[in-house]
């Protein structure tokens, strides 16, 4: 039979193959790895895995990849990131570096409300061409698939600009991108509370947002368009967090996540699991109590450990925590100007691994089954097998386990999206 692609050889063909389920506990360890393996695409799809010599007798193909020496994964899938936003936080960077935290930054009016300043100031062509860059960076290493939010407006116009420069970046760049309305991401100075500004969120932004998102390419695709709020000390409480998930999911019916005790533990974890969230993340000050009851349920734990580190912590959230108590356990960048600039899914890996004790094996599941899961796509993308999206990262190693190793290295060789090559460094 003929189709439109064959990738042959690999050293290690590398599947993360689940059924379609997200991986817990034990799983984890396990990358269903194929040794000599192949994949044959046809239509952007995946169409066969097994032994490359079964596949060569199958299929033929005009567009061979011969992978001898490489690695083979699942193209990696960034479930958390804010890469729509102008300006830069280098200001930032050197208080911290100075002695103020990121929680006094945001107080003072710099922070998060600096860069709403900046992408409220920019034009909806300026944050497209800076936002369509950073996907290329995150596509240059390994990335196929990201979420992304709104969150730099914290007004109606300004929300509305980011989330038409998300669904442009849908039609318009190779990645597949699964959008999030975070309008209470911080509190604008225009609002005298916390309470006032939620109450905007829910009666006039998220009317008008959900308008938009109505007439947009991803309603029409069928693509939800999740609702996420900053539940921390001195910005959104676990009441307006309720409040602005509930009317989310009750009265648009859409999916809902948070981030949740990034710094202070306030009890985002229960209130995000009575509305059935989709995710938490951060996690950061998560008691092992609350990791435990999350571990019982089917949201996704996302930790985003490049935040910890970029801002010069020694703690880390209790990782290997929810995985030993069967949780399902996501990692992502968490790609924004302030927490965490870095577009790169194997930095967090290597992360991950040294100061959460994740074995390479389980950081590689948790960028690639466990995050398609916590943006409901365990069925499309995440890892390869027959049916899913033909997205594949190539790696210049016959070893996964290099990827979270050689910190910084450049490891990724080629990106394939829907059987298309949109990054071959080998050039
Ligand atoms: O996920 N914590 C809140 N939001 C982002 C940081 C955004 C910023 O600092 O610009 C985060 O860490
Ligand atoms: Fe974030």
């Amino acid at each position: 039979m003929n189709v439109d692609l064959l990738i042959l050889n690999a050293a290690q063909l590398v599947t993360c193959a689940s059924g379609g389920r997200p991986k817990r506990g034990a799983q984890m360890r396990d990358l269903g790895i194929i040794a000599g393996g192949a994949v044959a695409v046809k239509d952007g799809l995946i169409l066969d895995v097994g032994a490359t010599a079964d596949i060569r007798a199958r299929y033929e193909s005009a567009q061979v990849i011969d992978a001898g020496g490489r690695v083979v994964c699942p193209g990696f899938v960034d479930c958390h990131t804010h890469v729509v936003y102008a300006g830069d936080r280098l200001d930032d960077f050197e208080s911290r570096i100075l002695g103020k935290t990121y929680m006094e930054i945001l107080a003072a009016g710099g922070g998060i409300m600096s860069t709403a300043r900046a992408t409220r100031a920019a034009s909806a062509d300026e944050l497209y061409a800076l936002a369509a860059g950073r996907l290329d960076v995150m596509l240059h290493n390994g990335t196929t698939t990201a979420e992304i939010k709104t969150g730099y407006g914290l007004d109606i116009a300004t929300e509305r600009k980011l989330f038409d420069v998300i669904a442009r970046l849908d039609r318009e760049h190779a990645m597949t991108i699964r959008p999030t309305f975070l309008g209470a991401h911080a509190v604008p100075p225009e609002f005298a509370s916390a309470n006032a500004y939620a109450d905007h969120v829910i009666h006039e932004m998220m009317p008008a947002i959900f308008a938009a998102y109505e007439q947009s390419n991803f309603a029409a695709e069928g693509v939800p368009l999740a609702v996420d709020v900053f539940c921390e000390d001195g910005v959104f409480d676990t009441v307006l967090t309720g409040q602005i998930l509930s009317a989310a999911k009750e009265r648009w019916r859409q999916p809902v996540k948070a981030h949740v005790d990034e710094f202070v533990n306030l009890g985002g974890v229960r209130v995000a699991l009575e509305l059935g969230a989709l995710s938490v993340d951060h996690l950061d000050v998560t008691p092992d109590a609350e990791l435990e009851l999350l571990a019982q349920s089917e949201t996704v734990g996302v930790f985003l450990p490049a935040v910890n580190f970029n801002l010069g912590s020694t703690h880390y959230g209790h990782a290997r925590k929810l995985i030993d108590a069967g949780g399902v356990l996501a990692l992502a960048t968490d790609l924004n100007p302030g927490s965490a600039p870095t577009p790169s899914l194997p930095l967090v890996m290597a992360i991950a691994c040294r100061y959460q004790k994740l074995l390479p094996a389980e950081a590689l599941n948790a960028i690639t089954i466990n995050a398609a899961a916590a943006l409901q796509l365990e069925g499309v993308v995440g890892s390869i097998e027959p049916g899913k999206q033909a997205d594949f990262t190539i790696l210049a190693t016959d070893d996964y386990r290099a990827l979270a190793y050689e910190f910084g290295a450049l490891l990724v060789e080629k990106v394939i999206i829907k059987g298309e090559m949109q990054w071959n460094a080998s050039f």
